[in-house]
């Protein structure tokens, strides 16, 4: 186990654009993904990218299970993706609540594309093709947005709608991508 320091907003690592893996399963890659894993699980976060642990690889996981705790959160499957490419299917924009294990605490109305296409790799070089919506939509464009150096406070248009967790969900807990 090991379990990595998560780099919250206003560390500089955060803004930079990561770099795309060039060799999948090597070791080094594999250890990265377990210390992410890690991580995640033990932050209880429903997704992770290489940058919040400060490696600047274009490496995210993501993954939620149908969880009672979590009603509105459809399941999204355990997910390795390496140097994604996304694409937007048609213009619909939905609008959804985010939060982020680099912005521990908060919770925000984020803009995202309803329907996308993603296509990267897993951490043995095996292709990742998928056209999914919603959250699932939602979680990819987020954990993506962290490869560009983009956290969602910079994708909010309404500031009345980004607050403190206990102020604007009292008594529930909440997820963290
Ligand atoms: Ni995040």
């Amino acid at each position: 186990m090991a379990i990595k320091t998560v780099l919250r907003m206003g560390d500089a690592r955060l803004w930079q654009r990561s770099e795309p893996v060039g060799r999948f399963d090597t070791p080094e890659l594999h250890q990265l993904l377990a210390d992410m894993r890690d991580t995640m699980h033990a932050l209880n976060g429903a997704g992770l990218a290489a940058p919040q642990i400060g490696v600047g690889l274009r490496v995210v996981i993501f993954g939620v299970q149908r969880n009672e705790r979590y009603p509105d959160a459809e399941g999204v499957p355990d997910t390795v993706l390496i140097n994604p490419l996304i694409n937007p299917l048609g213009n619909s924009m939905e609008e959804g609540w985010e939060g982020c294990l680099s912005v521990p605490g908060l919770r925000g109305m984020v803009p995202r594309h309803a329907q996308i296409r993603y296509q990267g790799r897993d951490e043995y070089g095996a292709l990742i093709d998928r056209t999914v919506s919603g959250f699932h939509a939602r979680v990819v464009q987020h954990e993506c947005d962290h490869l560009d150096g983009i956290l969602y406070p910079m994708r909010i248009r309404d500031f009345t709608k980004f607050g403190y967790n206990q102020e604007l969900f009292p008594g529930r807990e909440m997820l963290d991508e």
